[in-house]
C-alpha cells in the first residue's frame, strides 16, 4: 500500500518512522515533512488547504491511505474531501473533529450523554460571560471555544484576573476562536492522557501517557505544546482505564454515531483523575505531540493496517499491541520558546542515536546541508526502559550527546513517576 502522511512535527516524524517499518507499506510520501521525516519518506510539496491538489496527488500516485497528523486540516474538512473522492483517510470528519474544534460542542455532547466532566456555561458576549462568573468560584477556568494553538485556556486565580482575561478573549486575543467562551468549574486531581482508536462503531484502547505542559522544571511557567512525555502512565490503572472506556470514550463514540456524524481515527482524551473518578478535561481529534512519540516507540503492530481498519470501518478483531516497557521523550526547544524562539541555531546530533535513543525531528531544517533549529520545539529525544527511571536516564544520556547551544530542555521529565518509583 502507498501511504501519504500530512504534517511536519515531531508527532509526524514518529508516525513516519512507524509507517516506514509497517510491512503493509510499500511506499511512503509525506507533505510537507521535515528533515527527520525525509529520512523515512519521500517528501512532496502539497498545500493541505488545497483539497483538490491533495486528491489529484492521491489519484496520480495510487495512494491507499492518507494519514492526517495535525488538527487544522481535520477541522478544515480535508478528510471529508478525501472520503468523497474515495480515498481512505485516517482522521475524523469536520463534523466529528468539532470535539477538538469547539469546546462548547464537546461540553454539550458530554451533558447529553452523561459523560463526567466539569460543570460549564457557554457564553457569547463579554456581558454574558461576566454575569456567568457569579455562578463559579476561584480559580476560574476560561476557554476560548475554538482552536487557539493550545493557548486558549486561562486559569484565573481571582475574579479581577478572570474579568481581565474575558475582556481579552472577547476583545479578539484569539481571533474568531474567542467569539465564544466556555467557563468551567475547576477540577482537582492528577492529569493523564488516554488514547483510543475507533472506526465509528468499535473502539480499542491505544495507551496512556502523561505530558509536561509548562516550560519550566517542577511544572512552572507558561504553557507550551508539551516539553516531554512518557507512556504508559501507571496512574491510570487498569480499573480506571476500564471506567474511562465505559463512562467517557464509549458514550462519546456512540453519541456521535447516533447523531449521524461518526468519529473515525484516534480520540485523545485529556483526563483529570478526581476523587470522584476520571473526568474529561478536553478531547483532541489527533495524536498528542509529544505523546505520539512515546506511543510509537512502544508500538509492535503494523500501524498502517490499524489506521486503514479505522478508515474503512473494519476495526473488529484488530488489537494493537504496545510493548509493556516505558517510553519517555524529552523535548529540546529553541531558547525563547514558547515566546519567540531563536531560529537558525546549529544542531549536532553527535552520537545521540547510538545510545539506543530515537531522535524525532520537530522544528528542524537543513541549511547548506547542516541541521539547524527552525521552530519552537526542535527535537524529541526518546528512549525506552523497564521503568520511567530507566527510560529517563537513557533519554537524558542521549540529550547530553547532542550539541545544540541555542536549545534547552527540562531535566525533570517524568518526575512524578520517578518519585513514585523511588517509593
Ligand atoms: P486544555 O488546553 O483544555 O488542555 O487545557 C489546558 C490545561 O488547563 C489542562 O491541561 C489543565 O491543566 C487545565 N485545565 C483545563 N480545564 C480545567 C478544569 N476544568 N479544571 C482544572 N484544570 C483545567
Ligand atoms: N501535548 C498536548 C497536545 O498535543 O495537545
Amino acid at each position: 500500500m502507498y501511504v501519504l502522511l500530512l504534517g511536519s512535527g515531531g508527532r509526524e516524524h514518529a508516525l513516519a518512522w512507524q509507517l516506514r517499518q509497517a510491512p503493509s507499506v510499500t511506499r511512503l510520501f509525506a507533505a510537507p515533512g521535515n528533515p527527520g521525516i525525509a529520512e523515512e519518506a519521500e517528501l512532496v510539496a502539497l498545500d493541505v488547504t488545497d483539497h483538490a491538489a491533495v486528491i489529484a496527488f492521491c489519484r496520480a500516485e495510487g495512494i491507499g491511505l492518507v494519514v492526517i497528523g495535525p488538527e487544522a486540516p481535520l477541522v478544515d474538512g480535508l478528510s471529508d474531501s478525501l472520503r468523497a473522492a474515495g480515498v481512505p483517510v485516517f482522521g475524523p470528519s469536520q463534523a466529528a473533529a468539532q470535539l477538538e474544534g469547539s469546546k462548547g460542542f464537546t461540553k454539550d455532547l458530554c451533558a447529553r450523554a452523561g459523560i463526567p466532566t466539569a460543570g460549564y456555561v457557554r457564553t457569547a458576549s463579554l456581558a454574558e460571560a461576566r454575569a456567568a462568573l457569579a455562578r463559579f468560584a476561584a480559580p476560574y477556568v476560561l476557554k476560548a471555544d475554538g482552536l487557539a494553538a493550545g493557548k486558549g485556556v486561562v486559569i484565573a486565580a481571582s475574579l479581577a484576573e478572570a474579568e481581565a482575561a474575558l475582556a481579552e478573549m472577547f476583545g479578539g486575543a484569539f481571533g474568531a476562536a474567542g467569539a465564544e467562551v466556555v467557563i468551567e468549574e475547576f477540577m482537582e486531581g492528577e492529569e493523564v492522557s488516554f488514547f483510543a482508536l475507533t472506526d465509528g462503531e468499535r473502539v480499542v484502547p491505544f495507551g496512556s501517557a502523561q505530558d509536561h505542559k509548562r516550560v519550566g522544571e517542577g511544572d512552572v511557567g507558561p504553557n507550551t505544546g508539551g516539553m516531554g512525555a512518557y507512556s504508559p502512565a501507571p496512574v491510570l490503572t487498569p480499573e480506571l482505564e476500564a471506567r474511562v472506556m465505559a463512562e467517557i470514550i464509549a458514550p462519546t463514540v456512540r453519541t456521535l454515531r447516533e447523531d449521524g456524524t461518526p468519529y473515525s481515527g484516534v480520540l485523545f482524551a485529556g483526563l483529570m483523575l478526581t476523587p470522584e473518578g476520571p473526568k474529561l478535561i478536553e478531547y483532541n481529534a489527533r495524536f498528542g505531540d509529544p505523546e505520539c512519540q512515546v506511543l510509537m516507540m512502544r508500538l509492535e503492530s503494523d500501524l498502517a493496517q490499524i489506521m486503514l481498519a479505522c478508515a474503512q470501518g473494519e476495526l473488529a478483531g484488530v488489537a494493537p499491541a504496545l510493548r509493556d516497557e516505558t517510553a519517555l521523550t524529552v523535548v529540546m526547544a529553541a531558547k525563547g520558546y514558547p515566546g519567540a524562539p531563536e531560529k537558525g541555531g546549529a544542531i549536532d546530533l553527535g552520537s545521540a542515536g547510538a545510545q539506543g535513543a530515537k531522535i524525532f525531528h520537530a522544528g528542524t531544517a537543513r541549511k547548506d546541508g547542516a541541521l539547524v533549529a527552525n521552530g519552537g520545539r526542535v527535537l524529541a529525544v526518546t528512549a525506552t526502559g523497564a521503568s520511567v527511571t530507566e527510560a529517563q536516564a537513557k533519554a537524558y544520556a542521549a540529550v547530553d550527546a547532542i550539541d545544540f547551544p541555542t536549545g534547552f530542555c527540562r531535566r525533570d521529565i517524568g518526575w512524578r513517576e520517578v518519585a513514585r518509583e523511588r517509593g
